[in-house]
């Protein structure tokens, strides 16, 4: 059986006394898998003209396969990109968008993929749409509610977090696709925080398209992504990188992008053979219950409400920071160093509709003191901070 907690600690490379708190931020790369990244640079720059041509596309193809495999689509749906963010550019540039047209999405999207909305919708003409949704524990029919209300004959793709970043929270992407399907409207998937955290099952899920990171939760090199396209949305989808092999297809497509190190996409089978050794399902159970108890034990030493609902989320989850002065940005900033500083906690604090909030993360490498530890030390530093909080 698995040992979770302490005894993967070892599996990575922290600094040795931090406490990581924060694996949703950009994840943690075992060292056995930073080995194989070693091990497939060494191969490619023994030569490199010969790697990339006689060994780069089947094991790229080798790599997508495992991939395609685990998150349950189809190999030739996927391609591979460097991050959601590029995932989702591919997505949105490709569009045609006409003056008029509306692309919808809520208030808890990433500013990187709303940025990017915003600027293919201005290159056309189009309005960008934002849905408000509460961000203390939104409920489902709320979000559902609140997407439907503000869809309309122009709106031409809807773009919703899988796990948004700032609120933690699971999105209800069935109930979305289905609303977007009776309405005739493409749905976009940001996935950055979905695969390696959730069940991922792509060729059901009734999206158009899923731009997901491997370098989060899947804990691959940083650098490995992959955007699922549907079959038939395919064509005139093109990478962000617009290559040789233009319009040949969406596989060769994606697989050049220019001269890169190929080496973190390689990796995602290696980091695939990684997680299947300490057990899939082992994983998320040990990382689903403690996630649990954290947010117990919190909730109970500061005396709040978690802001994730408990049904709608996974490995991370965001509460309310207690007792803190107006929040800010300058306040979230000086809590999240006081704590790094002085207790070795690397969280991620931050001030969202006037509410300082803690993200936490449960993974193979934390156990109970890590919260433990949290629940003591936050408090003290918030009164250490006490009356000069700017
Ligand atoms: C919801 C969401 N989307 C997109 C991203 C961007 O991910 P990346 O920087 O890997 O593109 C993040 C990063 O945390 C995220 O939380």
């Amino acid at each position: 059986m698995t040992e979770f907690g302490q005894a993967r600690r070892a599996d990575f490379g922290f600094e040795e006394r931090l406490v990581f708190l924060n694996h949703g931020s950009f994840g943690a790369t075992p060292n056995i898998v930073l080995a194989a990244q070693a091990e497939w640079r060494a191969r490619l720059e023994r030569n490199p003209p010969q790697f990339m041509r006689g060994v780069l596309p089947k094991a790229l193809d080798d790599s997508r396969a495992a991939l395609a495999a685990y998150v349950g689509a189809r190999t030739e749906d996927i391609g591979f990109v460097d991050n959601a963010t590029a995932g989702c550019n591919a997505v949105l540039r490709s569009l045609a968008l006409e003056p008029g047209d509306e692309v919808l999405s809520t208030s808890h999207v990433y500013n990187a993929v709303r940025n990017a909305i915003r600027y293919v919708c201005r290159r056309a003409g189009a309005r960008y749409v934002e849905a408000a949704l509460a961000f203390d524990r939104p409920r489902v029919d709320d979000v559902v509610a609140a997407l439907t209300e503000r869809m309309g004959a122009k709106t031409r793709l809807v773009v919703v977090d899988h796990i948004a970043s700032d609120s933690a929270l699971i999105f209800p992407l069935a109930r979305i696709a289905s609303l977007c399907r009776e309405r005739g409207v493409r749905l976009l998937i940001d996935g950055a925080h979905g695969p390696g955290h959730v069940p991922l099952a792509l060729d059901d899920l009734g999206a158009d398209y899923y731009a997901g990171n491997c370098h989060k939760w899947l804990c691959a090199p940083k650098g490995a992504a992959f955007l699922w396209v549907r079959r038939d949305r395919q064509i005139g989808v093109h990478p962000p990188i617009v290559s040789h092999f233009m319009d040949q297809g969406f596989a060769p497509e994606f697989g050049w992008q220019g001269t890169r190190d190929p080496t973190a996409w390689l990796c995602v089978k290696d980091v695939l053979d990684w997680r299947a050794g300490l057990g899939e399902a082992a994983l998320r159970d040990y990382c689903g219950a403690l996630l649990g108890r954290a947010v117990g034990t919190l909730e109970a030493a500061w005396n709040v409400g978690a802001l994730t609902p408990k049904d709608a989320r996974a490995f991370m989850a965001s509460l309310p920071v207690p007792g803190a002065p107006p929040a800010s940005h300058a306040l979230a900033e000086k809590l999240r160093t006081a704590l790094l500083d002085h207790d070795h906690l690397e969280t991620q604090i931050k001030a969202v509709d006037g509410v300082l909030f803690i993200r936490i993360t449960a993974f193979v490498y934390n156990s109970d003191e890590d919260y433990a530890r949290l629940a003591k030390a936050l408090p003290k530093r918030l009164r250490d901070i006490g009356s000069d909080p700017a």
